[in-house]
């Protein structure tokens, strides 16, 4: 990312450490990997490094937020992790959308491992999952939507770490409680952006007047219509305007003027990322399927 803050790389190398020795020490107890993503930001929301951290251990991923999410660029990035050889399934961990589903689609992947077992005699076998992602995607939304009211742990057991608790979510299935905190790679400058826009890094690190012209120019390739309409930007010729003109032109719309009249960009660009945090500009997805 352009201004990406020295706190921002401080923190990476320790935490990612601890953080990934957690789920290396948890991966021993479970039987799937709920990996959680954001819908908007399918690639951007992901760790890449965690395939090599769960090894060949079975995942699911959860496209989350589908609530803020392009309908038809969501079924298509399900497409594509099908493609992959991965399950995941749209939800919204908000309202709790897409999870009846979760379940049902969890044994569909497990079900040679569910054959097994009963062959082996062990009938009431619950299977086991963790969930992981990076910071804000959902995760605690999860845990709380799955668990609803019934937050009955089970003890601690043989053969469980001493300190891990479960959610028992049905009669066949448990959740660690404690859900596995990946952090995204900034490499790619595009990828510091999408977590920006969407609101996973904080503001305070981040040139918000860059952010918002950042996200002004994708709008124009990708979202006119909406950035149109939401706006009442018709009969200007925005097609032809760079990032800065239509902030200037969006925050005069709004009267955001400063004294003299010159148009107060700051409080337009920080009202055009609310508006985008919070799906008013429409359902928009940030990264599109490339084969
Ligand atoms: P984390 O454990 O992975 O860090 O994330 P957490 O569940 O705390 O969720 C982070 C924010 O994202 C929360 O909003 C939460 O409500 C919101 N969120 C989670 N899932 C969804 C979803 O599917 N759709 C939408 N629209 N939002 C979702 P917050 O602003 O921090 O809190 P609040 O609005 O719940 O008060």
């Amino acid at each position: 990312m352009a201004n990406e803050t020295s706190t921002d790389i401080n923190w990476f190398p320790g935490h990612m450490t601890k953080a990934k020795r957690r789920i290396e020490q948890s991966l021993k107890l479970v039987d799937i990997i709920i990996e959680i993503i954001d819908a908007r930001i399918p690639i951007s929301s992901r760790n890449p490094d965690l395939f090599d951290l769960i090894k060949s251990k079975p995942i699911i991923v959860l496209l989350n937020k589908c609530d803020m999410a392009d309908k038809n660029r969501t079924a298509q990035w399900i497409d594509y992790f099908k493609l992959k050889g991965i399950e995941s399934l749209a939800v919204d961990c908000k309202t709790g959308k897409g999870l009846k589903l979760f379940e049902s689609k969890i044994r569909g992947i497990l079900s040679d491992k569910i054959e097994a077992w009963k062959l082996k005699g062990m009938i009431n076998r619950n299977i086991r999952a963790m969930v992981v992602g990076i910071p804000n995607v959902g995760k605690s939304s999860f845990i709380n939507k799955m668990s609803g009211n019934n937050k009955a742990r089970t003890e601690d057991r043989p053969g469980v770490t001493r300190g891990n608790q479960w959610f028992t979510i049905s009669d066949r299935l448990e959740i660690l409680d404690t859900p596995g905190i990946l952090w995204p790679k900034f490499d790619d400058p595009k990828v510091g952006l999408n977590l920006a826009f969407t609101g996973a890094v904080k503001d305070q690190i981040l040139d918000i007047e860059m952010l918002a012209e950042n996200l002004l120019n994708f709008l124009k390739d990708k979202y006119f219509d909406e950035l149109l309409s939401r706006y009442k930007l018709e009969g200007i010729d925005c097609a032809n305007m760079t990032g800065h003109e239509l902030l200037k032109e969006i925050g005069k719309k709004r009267g955001m003027l400063l004294s003299g009249g010159v148009i107060d960009t700051e409080r337009a660009a920080v009202m055009l990322l609310d508006e985008f945090r919070s799906a008013k500009l429409g359902k928009i997805t940030l990264e599109e399927v490339t084969l």
